[in-house]
């Protein structure tokens, strides 16, 4: 009888520890599920958040969802039919992403497009056939290509506003650079980017783009914050400054002009080893009609280009990567657009899978908005004859030219504006 007793009491026992050990369990459940709650609410509400993708080795799948911050919005997108018949439905992959994405548009709705999660290495050589013998530089692109939203480390807010009223900003400058580029960056200010009004009511606003350096790279932060503190020019952010990842500073700098500088008429986006000539930039764009400068993408026009096959150029792309010809497109050194398109832009963006090469990708994204580019003889993005390159007078009707260095900027600059010139 008394082991009986006691044989209940062990049991109770038992069952009164089986009891607490669960609602333990779920209470933990429970304090999981806030947490991710919590990460949602953040992502929707707070402006760019931190993401430390560099300690991550390469090849890890590292799904993350993004929603873009609220107050940039991405207005619903229709894809130009010529561009849809423009890009051929084979079997690469880029083709396939952007026809897989088009069909997704079909069920979803826009507030959604901006989830992504990062390929992985298993789907990126299950999708992609010869992914394995793909230089190590393009593997890295293929990883990263859906990443959209680095942290802004460096801001300049009120760039285009004053007493916080919008500027009448007639054009603004997005300045591609690197950070180890302090002179050439130095020079722009002192020359061509000069900030400010030009002929008493056209106001220019310059800005400079810049990723972060690489791991291997000296530290240059405290010198970037020192620089944009100085003179207040630099957008710094948190991503790897690498060619492949040129479409990215272009989808970032097209989300910062929209949410601090939408009401620029003219943007000028260009590399940091060019020559502008900004009263030739203004009177052009000064001259056109008011349709025209509602839809404007002008620069030195590249028609009729197809992807290079070999493997040792610095444009190489994969035929299993894509496949079919390019659209016309504006070389990357340097070129204008209305700043009423970057609510489609940068929306269209979101649409297009990102590209290794950032100018042809702009391309694409004109094109996906049916507006064709605009040739102007002033761009010169491969540079003038040898014989004009000193001669001021010859760079009065230019708008860009490629490439000079620094010191051939500040001459230039000083031997055009001079009084004594006579052309
Ligand atoms: C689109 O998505 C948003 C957010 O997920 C939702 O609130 C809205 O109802 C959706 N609209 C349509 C037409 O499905
Ligand atoms: C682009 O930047 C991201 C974020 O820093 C990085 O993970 C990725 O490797 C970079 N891609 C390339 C091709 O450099």
């Amino acid at each position: 009888m008394k082991s009986y007793t006691r044989l209940i009491v062990v049991a109770l026992v038992i069952c009164a520890g089986l009891v607490i050990l669960y609602s333990n369990l779920i209470v933990k459940e429970v304090n999981t599920r806030t947490d991710s709650v919590d990460t949602t609410v953040k992502t929707a509400t707070t402006d760019l958040r931190t993401i430390h993708i560099q300690s991550r080795p390469v090849g890890m799948s590292r799904p993350h969802i993004r929603i873009p911050p609220p107050h940039v919005k991405i207005s619903p997108i229709e894809v130009s039919p010529g561009f849809k018949s423009a890009i051929p439905q084979n079997t690469a992959f880029w083709n396939r992403k952007f026809y897989a994405g088009l069909k997704k548009l079909e069920t979803w709705n826009v507030s959604q497009l901006g989830q992504s999660s990062t390929e992985s290495t298993e789907s990126l050589q299950a999708n992609i056939p010869d992914f394995n013998s793909y230089p190590a530089l393009y593997q890295e692109f293929l990883h990263s290509m859906h990443f959209r939203t680095p942290d802004l480390l460096i801001n300049q807010p009120n760039k285009c506003e004053s007493n916080g009223q919008p500027d009448r900003v007639t054009l603004l400058l997005g300045i591609k650079s690197v950070a180890r580029n302090f002179e050439e960056r130095q020079a722009i200010r002192e020359t061509w980017g000069h900030e400010g009004l030009y002929e008493d009511n056209l106001l220019v606003r310059r800005v400079f783009l810049l990723g972060t350096p690489s791991l291997g790279d000296p530290d240059l932060r405290s010198l970037l914050a020192l620089e944009a503190q100085q003179f207040g020019d630099l957008l710094v952010w948190d991503f790897k400054d690498s060619f492949y990842n040129l479409t990215l500073k272009e989808h970032v700098f097209l989300k910062w002009s929209l949410q601090h500088c939408s009401q620029a008429s003219f943007i000028f986006k260009g590399d940091d080893d060019v020559f502008v000539n900004p009263k030739a930039v203004l009177s052009y764009v000064k001259s056109l009609d008011p349709e025209k400068a509602s839809k404007l993408y002008a620069g030195q026009i590249i028609s009729q280009a197809s992807p290079h096959r070999s493997p040792n150029i610095k444009y190489f792309v994969p035929p299993s990567f894509y496949d079919g010809p390019y659209p016309p497109y504006a070389g990357g050194g340097g070129f204008i657009f209305s700043g009423a398109l970057l609510q489609s832009l940068y929306s269209v963006t979101w649409l297009i899978p990102f590209y290794p090469i950032d100018d042809v990708y702009t391309g694409m994204c004109f094109q996906a908005l049916a507006i064709s580019p605009e040739k102007h003889s002033g761009f010169q993005t491969f540079d003038i004859r040898e014989q004009d390159r000193d001669n001021p007078c010859v760079y009065r009707t230019l708008l860009v030219v490629h490439r000079r260095t620094p010191q051939q900027a500040l001459r230039l600059w000083r031997s055009m504006n001079s009084p004594l010139l006579t052309c």
